[in-house]
């Protein structure tokens, strides 16, 4: 126990030290730029600083935790309590959260994937010994990898589908394929109607930088249809401050696909000699100005596909989902890779020499 205080004193000490030097190493960020505003909507019920976290109870005992980035659950059953992630920016608000709600005690902690910034807190609720960890089989291999005390590795895996029954509580777990990265699982409350799938819709705003870090653009894609098979009244997406409905998935979905319609036309254009974004021309006067210097050739034909992409969407989506301006054009060249290289919509890099 001292020793234990000894060590927080000193980790108070060090994060101190770093916000202190933190500040004196900023003076040059400029801050006057201006943003789109947020459109009304994007933004939840505020989350207060003190203590650092809302909780939304959805009935019959499932509620959502948010500290206004970071989106977990628990579920109170009448015996115990279930955990759906614990993301390391919430840490010991989760356990806070929870002893608001109930003293009983967790028996079940349920991890959507592998990512630190989302289960990075699990061993604050409790050690093996006492709680029983649930992954996708592939999320433990993913763990397996760069072990780590802060996420045990699960106890119980499975490949496509796990029904967790504990006392009076159920959560139906679903594999439908990689999307966010491979392992990332559905996560259904059938009884309160809750939906949770972490990293691929977040309500109001357009996706993280590289659509949320999707690993696999199509499977990213089509977890929005595979959402949309699901009868849930709430989504919890994992991010941001509110939790999500219909609406706003089928929102997302019309901006990925709108995306995918965009970058595909921009690829197209690149073989078009009559566009200003035809390839060849473009690569070919940087070829004859830095000679040798073949990534700039790629990356000056890219960079005005992922411009004419990111205009295009910015006209058509102005205003209806915060973040446009911040995330859309890191959207644009990852979805405009995923065209090339998944779908194969290759435009100018398609086969352009002669039969044999
Ligand atoms: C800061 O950004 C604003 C808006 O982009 C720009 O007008 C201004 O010149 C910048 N200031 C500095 C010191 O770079
Ligand atoms: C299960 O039991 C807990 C504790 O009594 C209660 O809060 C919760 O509403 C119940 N949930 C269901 C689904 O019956
Ligand atoms: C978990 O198990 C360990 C070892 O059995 C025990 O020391 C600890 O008190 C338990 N914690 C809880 C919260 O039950
Ligand atoms: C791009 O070209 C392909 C092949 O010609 C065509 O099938 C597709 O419809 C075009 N896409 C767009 C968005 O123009
Ligand atoms: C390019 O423009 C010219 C003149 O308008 C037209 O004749 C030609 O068909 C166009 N080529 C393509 C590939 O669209
Ligand atoms: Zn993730």
């Amino acid at each position: 126990m001292e020793l234990n205080k000894l060590l927080i004193s000193l980790l108070n000490l060090l994060l101190l030290a770093t916000a202190i030097s933190a500040t004196a190493r900023v003076p040059t960020l400029n801050l006057s730029s201006s943003y789109a505003p947020i459109p009304t909507g994007a933004v939840g019920p505020p989350v207060p600083t003190d203590p650092g976290y809302r909780v939304q109870h959805f009935g019959y005992g499932a509620y959502m935790v948010t500290n206004g980035v970071y989106q977990a659950m628990f579920l109170v059953g009448c015996e115990s309590v279930v955990v759906v992630d614990s993301p390391p920016s919430i840490g010991y608000n989760m356990l806070r959260a929870i002893r608001d709600v109930t003293l009983l005690p967790i028996s079940h902690v349920v991890y959507s994937h592998s990512h630190a910034d989302h289960i990075g807190a699990a061993y604050v609720l409790g050690s093996p010994e006492n709680i029983t960890f649930i992954a996708h089989r592939q999320t433990a291999d993913t763990l397996a990898m760069t072990p780590d005390k802060h996420r045990p590795a699960p106890s119980i895996t499975f490949q496509d589908t796990y029904n967790l029954r504990v006392c009076n509580q159920t959560l139906e777990l679903n594999y439908m394929g990689s999307n966010h990265e491979p392992g990332n699982i559905f996560i259904w409350a059938p009884l309160q109607k809750v939906l949770m799938l972490v990293d691929i819709v977040y309500p109001g705003w357009v996706p993280y930088y590289e659509l949320g870090v999707a690993q696999n653009v199509p499977g990213y894609v089509k977890a929005h249809t595979q959402v949309l098979m699901y009868d849930f009244e709430y989504f919890v997406g994992g991010h941001l401050d509110r939790t999500g409905t219909r609406e706003d998935v089928l929102i997302s979905q019309a901006y990925v696909t709108d995306l995918f319609h965009v970058c595909a036309q921009a690829m197209n254009l690149s073989n078009d000699p009559n566009s200003t974004l035809y390839a060849p021309a473009i690569m070919g006067a940087v070829a004859e100005a830095h000679p040798g210097n073949s990534w700039l050739v790629v990356d000056t034909a890219n960079t005005q596909l992922i411009n004419y992409a990111n205009n295009v969407m910015n006209e058509k989506w102005e205003g209806q989902l915060a973040g446009l301006d911040v995330y859309g054009e890191s959207n644009a060249a990852t979805m405009l890779e995923a065209v090339l290289i998944n779908w194969g919509v290759n435009g100018a890099f398609g086969v352009t020499n002669e039969p044999f």
